[in-house]
């Protein structure tokens, strides 16, 4: 048994208004009653941190951005830097999500210097990393995660790294009802671990949490969570509702 508390964020993607922000989490926060098993985190979108920020208050519930830009200030427009993250009362980014990847050109350089911004800022980054479909069916899964994990953390300290969230989430498992199967997302969980230990050092790697996204549901969320190196999910779909993110909350009943 690790020690490594479950973490079971909530990506919302392009989705929610503030009002639908402000229902939800006042769903979440009543549902959660009880819950000690998993520390529980939501992303709304930018324009709803402020208000999501103030309805957290008094709950456990912790709050990130989806995504910053790499420079601190200056002029680009329509991007949001890790100060205004901060600033609304985040604690936490995601960074190199394979929508971002897939479709706004974040290579592994770029999300490194993300993965950089956020720690400057005061942010947790959760770093992620995932194959396509076809990469896995060529077997080169460990190959591309081996190149992603160390590009995103290339010249990182232990102390710096420390900091830092991994989710592996597969391409292939996300927004298509497929999900890794709990020896797939094992054996690249404990892959990715080894790896950190080779990178960092083996203690640091050992604490390290490292989450499953894809596909994850009240469903599911049990078996993937009982993985030794499965440390918690960051579910998209499933998080837009305050039934099935509170299912896989609560996995452990
Ligand atoms: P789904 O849970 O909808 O597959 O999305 C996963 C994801 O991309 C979370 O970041």
């Amino acid at each position: 048994m690790s020690g490594r508390k479950p973490l079971i964020a909530g990506n919302w993607k392009m989705h929610k208004t503030i009002k639908e922000t402000l229902d939800l989490i006042n769903g979440i926060k009543a549902g959660l009653q009880g819950n000690e098993a998993a520390d529980v985190l939501v992303a709304p979108p930018f324009t709803a941190l402020s208000a999501a920020a103030g309805a957290i208050q008094g709950s456990t519930i912790l709050l990130a951005g989806q995504n910053l830009h790499q420079e601190p200030s200056g002029a680009y427009t329509g991007e949001v830097s890790g100060q205004m993250i901060h600033d609304t009362g985040a604690t936490h980014v995601i960074i190199g999500h394979s929508e971002r990847r897939q479709y706004f050109g974040e290579t592994d350089d770029l999300v490194n210097l993300k993965v950089k911004a956020a720690l400057a800022a005061g942010l947790i980054p959760i770093f992620c990393l995932g194959e396509t479909l076809g990469e896995r069916e060529a077997g080169g899964t460990f190959e591309v995660l081996g190149r992603q994990l160390e590009g995103g953390l290339k010249g990182f300290s232990a102390e710096e790294a420390a900091k830092i969230i991994v989710a592996y989430e597969p391409v292939w498992a996300i927004g298509t009802g497929k999900t890794a199967t709990n020896d797939q997302a094992q054996e690249v969980h404990y892959f990715l671990r080894g790896l950190l230990g080779k990178i960092f050092e083996k203690r640091l790697a050992s604490e390290t949490r490292i989450l499953y996204g894809g596909s994850v549901k009240p469903d599911n969320a049990a078996d993937l969570l009982a993985c030794p190196d499965v440390d918690g999910a960051l579910v998209g779909g499933a998080s837009l509702k305050v039934d099935s993110f509170i299912g896989i909350i609560h996995f452990d009943r």
